[in-house]
């Protein structure tokens, strides 16, 4: 059950509110923010989706993800995104050009684009800058430029990521306060946490300060309704109604994956419970909510327990945890461990969460979970 289902009245919609702005969505020039937890769906929506609209539409694409060489910084990946896109440009049969030519009706000739810079040079010393060769694409093109990161607060996390998001917004004010461009750069990022991903557009020393950023707009009940359509077929299988299918994709966080999981564990439990799908649904999609989370939290029960007083001291704030090696913190811990917390020992620990990706560096001395999903599950489980 792979089969993607397709969301294009949520991609006409940003699509038109990106290259078409009413008064009230001219802020979205500044940059556009989308951010949800963990497997929601989000690089779907915006490959399936969101590229081909926005192409259809006459825009050139650049699609970026920071998690697809997580060793790569971001600068690089950029580039090696830029390049690639302004290399099909340039080769006379690649499908970008054919498309290209479809969409807007262009006759080329036999040749492709011709760039005033070496493609190979482009971000070294010496060679075209990013602000240079987008304005050249956008002038040559005579069209939209859609920058789509993926991920994008991984940006964030170093300094040069942090350089890379000012060379961008230099682009973005270089382009579009030409009073006659032939077209704009318009940037949309995405990315797996909230907090990170809001500090990219509501702190002042931020290349993107003022740009939106709003919440993924998850999966919906239409999305559920097709999934039990397509299910109607399975004559082996007992569906739920509409409204407990829905009940238990919210409950598993409207993760598609977790969803197939539970309506699969549902079709074969149901044989043996004697249970209706509408009463068993619910209690596999608490089971396996909670289950969900259990894989990080293992991680972090193995690291031992330091590194569990030091994941607690993290996650039971909602903003970014500092003061990971205060004093105060280590009386935490210590109390927790039930021994003695030295400052020299905080540091080891902290260092092994980070290695097992269950904690992140959100910024000098701040901290946060990985997964806000697991974050909530642990809080839960706090309390009960
Ligand atoms: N529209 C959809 N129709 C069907 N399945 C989907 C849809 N969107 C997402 N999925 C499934 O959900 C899973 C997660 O999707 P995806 O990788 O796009 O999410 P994400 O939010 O980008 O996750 P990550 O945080 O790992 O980057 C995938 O298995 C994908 O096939
Ligand atoms: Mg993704």
């Amino acid at each position: 059950m792979a089969e993607v289902y397709r969301r294009a009245e949520l991609a006409a919609e940003l699509a038109s509110r990106l290259l078409r702005p009413g008064v009230l969505d001219e802020g979205l020039r500044s940059g556009l923010f989308l951010s949800g937890p963990r497997r929601i769906g989000k690089t779907t929506f915006l490959r399936s989706d969101l590229v081909p609209e926005l192409e259809a539409r006459g825009a050139v694409v650049i699609y970026v993800d920071l998690w697809s060489d997580i060793k790569a910084s971001p600068a690089a990946l950029v580039h090696g995104a830029l390049r690639r896109t302004l290399a099909e440009l340039e080769s006379p049969r690649s499908p970008l050009l054919e498309r290209w030519r479809r969409i807007r009706g262009l006759d080329l000739g036999a040749a492709g684009f011709r760039f005033g810079f070496q493609l190979a040079q482009l971000g070294v010393e010496g060679g075209a800058t990013l602000v240079e060769a987008f304005t050249e694409l956008v002038d040559q093109a005579c069209a939209d430029l859609v920058l789509i990161v993926d991920e994008v607060q991984q940006a964030i996390t170093t300094e040069e990521g942090n350089q890379m998001l000012l060379a961008l917004k230099a682009a973005r004010d270089a382009i579009n306060t030409r009073p006659d461009t032939p077209g704009h750069f318009l940037f949309v990022g995405t990315g797996s946490h909230r907090a990170l991903v809001s500090e990219l557009t509501a702190r002042r020393n931020q290349a993107f300060a003022g740009a939106t950023s709003k919440p993924y707009p998850v999966l919906d009940e239409a999305y559920v309704a097709h999934v039990l359509q397509r299910l109607g077929d399975d004559a082996a299988m007992v569906l739920p109604s509409l409204p407990a299918a829905w009940q238990a994709f919210q409950t598993l966080g409207h993760r598609p994956e977790e969803f197939l999981r539970a309506l699969a564990q549902l079709k074969r439990s149901s044989r043996d419970s004697g249970l209706a799908p509408d009463q068993l649904l619910p209690v596999v999609a608490a089971t396996m909510r909670s289950s969900a989370a259990d894989l990080d939290l293992q991680k972090v029960q193995q690291l031992g327990g330091l590194a569990l007083a030091i994941f607690a001291w993290v996650a039971r704030m909602d903003t970014p945890a500092k003061g990971l090696f205060s004093a105060e913190a280590a009386a935490a811990y210590a109390a927790a461990v039930g021994r003695e917390v030295r400052v020299d020992d905080i540091q080891p620990g902290v260092n092994e969460l980070l290695a097992a990706n269950v904690l992140m560096r959100l910024g000098h001395g701040l901290y946060g979970v990985s997964d806000p999903f697991v974050q909530e599950i642990w809080r839960e489980r706090q309390t009960s």
